[in-house]
């Protein structure tokens, strides 16, 4: 969307900071022996408690409340019995709606001590994401924020998943633009940043291959090699003097 009046901008920020804090919620539920059900019902309570509903289920009635993906799975990983060992990443990838507003954040969570590898992509995948919102400039295009996010990922050695990208978000979980973590040479690349934009940007990033595999639960997306992966997201919206963080972690964490 385009965030036009104070209104909408106000609604926008209520359910970027309840996704923030759900967010914040769960990672702190992430721990050895818990099932991605249980994180899953955990959000899902603490959402609904507030009266936010599920984006993946208002859009695509997506059998959880969110998406938990561990190790080689990108994206999209349903929620249920398997238990979490020490030495995994796991995402907890958050949409929510409140009020018509929609806004979506992720991060990956280590369970336990992890190895040096693993923490090297999950700060690098944190440096790309912290790139691409640092090139959302009004007047920037979208192409910008994909050279950013590539730039940095690559430097640190890490592949990224060009299939999979960011999108526009505010009445509805997917709108326009589709934002790529790459420079994408087409049109859509071009679109210049305006105030008042609202949009995610997304890296996922692996540690081998970029083909991806989906699942025969037709949902989850994982590396075709097995190769770990990691996910960062924020919900911006582009103001006056720079890009803003709907999504940004509560104060103090
Ligand atoms: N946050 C996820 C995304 O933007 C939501 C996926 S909904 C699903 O892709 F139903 F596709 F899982
Ligand atoms: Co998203």
């Amino acid at each position: 969307m385009v965030a036009s009046d104070p209104d909408t901008v106000a609604g926008m920020r209520r359910i970027g900071a309840l996704i923030a804090a759900a967010l914040a919620h769960s990672r702190a539920a992430v721990a050895p022996g818990v099932s991605t059900g249980e994180l899953d019902r955990a959000a899902a309570a603490f959402l609904r408690a507030e009266g936010a509903r599920s984006g993946p289920i208002l859009t695509y009635d997506y059998p959880g409340f969110i998406c938990v993906s561990v190790d080689d799975q990108v994206v999209h990983g349903i929620p249920g019995d398997r238990r979490l060992r020490a030495g995994q990443l796991v995402t907890l990838d958050i949409a929510a709606e409140l009020d018509g507003f929609h806004a979506d954040a992720a991060t990956t969570v280590p369970v336990g001590p992890v190895s040096p590898a693993a923490q090297r992509l999950m700060a690098a995948t944190h440096a790309a994401l912290a790139a691409g919102i640092r090139a959302a400039q009004p007047g920037a295009s979208l192409r910008d924020i994909g050279a950013a996010v590539e730039r940095v990922s690559t430097a640190r050695g890490f592949t990224v998943f060009r299939d999979l990208t960011g999108h526009g978000i505010g009445t509805e979980m997917h709108e326009d633009p589709t934002v790529y973590n790459f420079p994408f040479e087409g049109p859509e690349g071009d679109q210049i940043l305006r105030e008042g934009m609202v949009f995610t940007i997304e890296p996922m990033l692996g540690a081998g291959g970029e083909e991806l595999v989906q699942d025969r639960d037709g949902w989850t997306m994982r590396t075709r090699d097995g190769s770990l992966s990691a996910h960062e997201e924020h919900t911006i919206i582009v103001g006056e003097g720079g890009p803003v963080v709907l999504t940004a972690p509560p104060e103090g964490d």
